[in-house]
């Protein structure tokens, strides 16, 4: 049964950028209402009204995860361990993107699956075998039909994209081999709770995964997680190893029944737990409409850096507009020029002159926030100050 504990309001698609032609010809965009709920059979947590994929996943979708320093060195370093420990001679990326990771392995070695036509070219052109599909079913059974072994199954930040997770990990378990590992990388709820970032929830973000959660759903398709790590990307996630049961190839790493315990001693299998965070959402809400309000009767200049489809959950939440963050500074050309989602907040092009004349900046890309206070080191030496909302609502 899923029941409900927070109403994030009306909202529109985050990664759904608007042009000039839009906000002239005023055209009308699509809102849904963001509620997030738990499933207290599998513990999962998900938002309740989903958006159809082909909506969200289309030629033209902004993101780019080798856009960001820290992620490609983190898919670096990955792919460096995997050669190392375990070699593999064929290997699967279920949303590929723009290749940050496959661009380790050797072409005859790769098949990547993006249904994102704008990034599935790039990993074409690059030479690598591409599937621009959703993954389901009947792709791997394609798949399968012209390679007998996948002996690696990767996937980053794209499973909780996906509403129907039955069909995933029932695809999954088909595709790989009996001795073959899956490894999946998601941003974690413990630390999603802990940092109170509610906005990791909207349209594409279906599913916020806990240790617990993904036990209970890959269970019955024989399939168990071995090992994890955590990771500082995406405000804090875990990478999961899972193989089959029936593999004793591997052994169950301690770790795992310590990632649940933590999990389980902070609550995430009750639902009066999701009913606290709501209260601190609630109240993380206020403070940051008081900052932002008191900042602006006393003339601050203020902007957003990073705009990322998190910044729209907090921004259309707290209704905070145009009068209050003057633009967006970004990096990605996909999302240069253009205006952020229900709130219509310009996105300039990123330059350091720019940045230099602001008093504050709004911390959109809150998890880069190491990488960028290293890079505006000179920004914050000049008295340029950051606001953030995590963990709660304050200036840096
Ligand atoms: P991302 O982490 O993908 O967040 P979301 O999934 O919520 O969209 O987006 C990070 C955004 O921040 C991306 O648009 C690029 C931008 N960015 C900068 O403009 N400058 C930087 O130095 C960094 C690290 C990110």
């Amino acid at each position: 049964m899923i029941k409900k504990f927070l109403d994030l309001g009306m909202q529109p698609l985050a990664n759904k950028y608007l042009t000039k032609k839009d906000i002239i010809k005023k055209n009308k965009e699509q809102f849904y209402h963001l509620e997030v709920g738990f499933n207290s059979k599998t513990k999962l947590v998900s938002i309740v009204n989903t958006v159809p994929s082909k909506k969200m996943f289309d030629g033209n979708y902004p993101y780019k995860s080798s856009m960001s320093q820290t992620m490609k060195l983190s898919f670096k370093k990955l792919a460096k361990n995997l050669i190392k420990t375990y070699n593999p001679n064929s290997i699967l990326e279920i949303g590929s993107n723009d290749g940050p990771f496959i661009r380790n392995f050797s072409k005859k070695k790769v098949i990547c699956v993006e249904p994102c036509k704008n990034l599935a070219i790039i990993t074409k052109r690059m030479g690598y075998k591409t599937y621009v599909s959703f993954w389901n079913m009947r792709l791997a059974k394609k798949i399968k039909s012209k390679i007998k072994k996948i002996e690696l199954i990767y996937s980053a930040n794209t499973l909780s994209h996906i509403n129907n997770l039955n069909s995933v990990f029932r695809s999954i378990a088909y595709i790989l081999s009996d001795d073959g590992i899956l490894i999946i990388e998601e941003p974690s709820l413990l630390e999603c709770l802990q940092k109170i970032s509610y906005d990791q929830f909207y349209n594409e973000h279906i599913h916020v995964f806990s240790l617990l959660s993904i036990n209970n759903l890959i269970r019955k398709y024989r399939l168990e997680i071995f090992n994890i790590e955590k990771l500082n990307t995406h405000g804090g996630s875990l990478r999961y190893y899972i193989k089959k049961v029936s593999n004793n190839k591997f052994e169950i790493h301690k770790k795992v029944k310590m990632q649940l315990n933590q999990e389980l001693r902070y609550g995430i299998n009750k639902y009066s737990t999701y009913i606290e965070f709501k209260n601190k959402v609630e109240s993380s809400k206020k403070k940051l409409k008081q900052i932002f309000l008191k900042l602006k009767k006393k003339n601050k200049k203020i902007i957003g850096y990073g705009a990322t489809a998190k910044s729209s959950t907090v921004l259309n939440y707290c209704n905070i507009k145009n009068e209050i963050l003057e633009c967006f500074l970004d990096t990605t050309p996909n999302k240069i020029r253009k205006y952020m989602p229900g709130t219509h907040i310009p996105i300039k092009n990123y330059n350091k002159t720019l940045l230099n004349k602001v008093d504050y900046a709004f911390l959109g890309a809150w998890n880069f926030k190491e990488e960028i206070f290293k890079k505006e080191k000179q920004y914050i030496e000049n008295g340029g100050k950051f606001i953030t909302h995590v963990p709660i609502p304050r200036i840096i």
